[in-house]
């Protein structure tokens, strides 16, 4: 007869004539003692401050969010995801009738219309680069949580049947909430867009040039390929009044692991599953950019420098030259109406 060894012991218990009592209680304490140890395994699973531990189980000791468990968790610094958001406003079949060769994601708060159009009239016209399609969607969240039934707003609905590039997704948009807009971004390139093989995200107050942008890309590997200003060894903001303070509870290293940065960054089509993978072990901070590097870093794979520098630009440089827009991929421009100057110079350029 084989026995697990507590039976092993009641058994011998029952079956012993010197001290039965003493078997008896022994094997009561190992009983006891397993189940301590379950309610406690349960208990680590069910309880949010506990689930950092059992998630960071895997993450080799460059653990992300390892937290103690004594540590209170400030929920200010983490997002609502992964959560089942879906989109009230969509486009599904867009991205697979078109197949196109790379799709440029806009995130906008809904009331943006104007900073919508300004992009539909200028760089957002670009739909075919160097022979290779490019499609353009607006990414939006929910002026306010109401009622899930409620329509959406007249004005959007509107705007989204004239124009067809609108997706609308059920989460409050803020900026607090950016790391949401971003993951549900990815599920929907990951659902929608089979035979595409890279997104840009890229921010609606931005220059950015699409023909240099496709330049780059068809000579681009087409896997595990992340590109854009990617800053390196930046320090996490401890000062509380600072707009990206983290504190050391919910991230002790003192530095970030390699992210790109948020204003404009490219990947290939195959990462938006693997970072929604990871996204499943590594909580989601609201630092949007940020957190997309502590997923890429949780996979394991490099980002890319862009093939030369001054292609991304954070800092526009107050002297430029004529040839200036014609050489950059991306330039964070001062605010939406900026582009119409930009572009216009842009596209009255001398030769360059
Ligand atoms: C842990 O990370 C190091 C360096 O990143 C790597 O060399 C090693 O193979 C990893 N170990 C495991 C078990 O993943
Ligand atoms: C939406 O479009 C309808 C029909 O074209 C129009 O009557 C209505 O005024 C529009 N609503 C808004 C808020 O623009
Ligand atoms: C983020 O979105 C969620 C889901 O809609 C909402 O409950 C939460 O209040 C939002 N947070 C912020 C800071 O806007
Ligand atoms: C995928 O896209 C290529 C061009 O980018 C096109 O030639 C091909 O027909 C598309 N395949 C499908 C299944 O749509």
């Amino acid at each position: 007869m084989h026995l697990s060894p507590p039976l092993k012991m009641f058994h011998s218990s029952l079956c012993s004539e010197k001290s039965p009592w003493k078997g008896a209680r022994r094997w009561l304490f190992y009983v006891m003692l397993s189940l301590m140890l379950g309610v406690l395994v349960l208990y680590s699973w069910f309880s949010p401050s506990w689930r950092p531990l059992l998630i960071q189980r895997d993450d080799n000791k460059t653990a992300v969010n390892t937290i103690s468990p004594s540590h209170y968790i400030p929920s200010q610094f983490y997002v609502e995801y992964p959560y089942q958001y879906h989109f009230i406003l969509d486009e599904p079949n867009r991205c697979r009738q078109e197949s196109p060769f790379m799709v440029v994601m806009i995130p906008v708060a809904p009331q943006s219309k104007e900073a919508r159009d300004i992009i539909r009239r200028t760089w957002g016209r670009e739909n075919r680069v160097l022979g290779q399609l490019v499609s353009y969607f607006f990414l939006l969240g929910k002026s306010r949580i109401g009622n899930d039934a409620e329509p959406p707003d007249e004005q959007i609905l509107n705007e989204s049947k004239k124009h067809h590039d609108i997706l609308q997704s059920n989460f409050l948009d803020s900026y607090k909430n950016l790391t949401i807009k971003t993951m549900v971004m990815l599920e929907w390139l990951s659902s929608h867009c089979p035979n595409t093989s890279y997104a840009m995200k890229i921010d609606s107050d931005t220059f950015l040039n699409v023909r240099n942008l496709v330049d780059m890309l068809l000579k681009a590997p087409r896997h595990d390929y992340m590109t854009g200003l990617v800053a390196r060894g930046a320090a996490v903001l401890r000062d509380p009044t600072s707009k990206w303070f983290l504190s050391p509870n919910v991230f002790p290293e003192d530095s970030y692991p390699p992210y790109a940065l948020g204003v404009g960054y490219v990947l290939s089509l195959d990462l938006p599953k693997r970072i929604l993978e990871a996204s499943k072990k590594v909580q989601a901070v609201y630092i949007e950019d940020v957190y997309m590097g502590l997923c890429m870093r949780h996979l394991g794979i490099q980002l890319t420098d862009p093939p030369r520098g001054g292609l991304f630009v954070v800092n526009m440089p107050s002297e430029r030259t004529d040839c200036y827009f014609a050489s950059v991929i991306v330039t964070l421009l001062h605010n939406s109406e900026q582009i119409l100057d930009v572009w216009n110079a842009y596209e009255t350029r001398p030769d360059c």
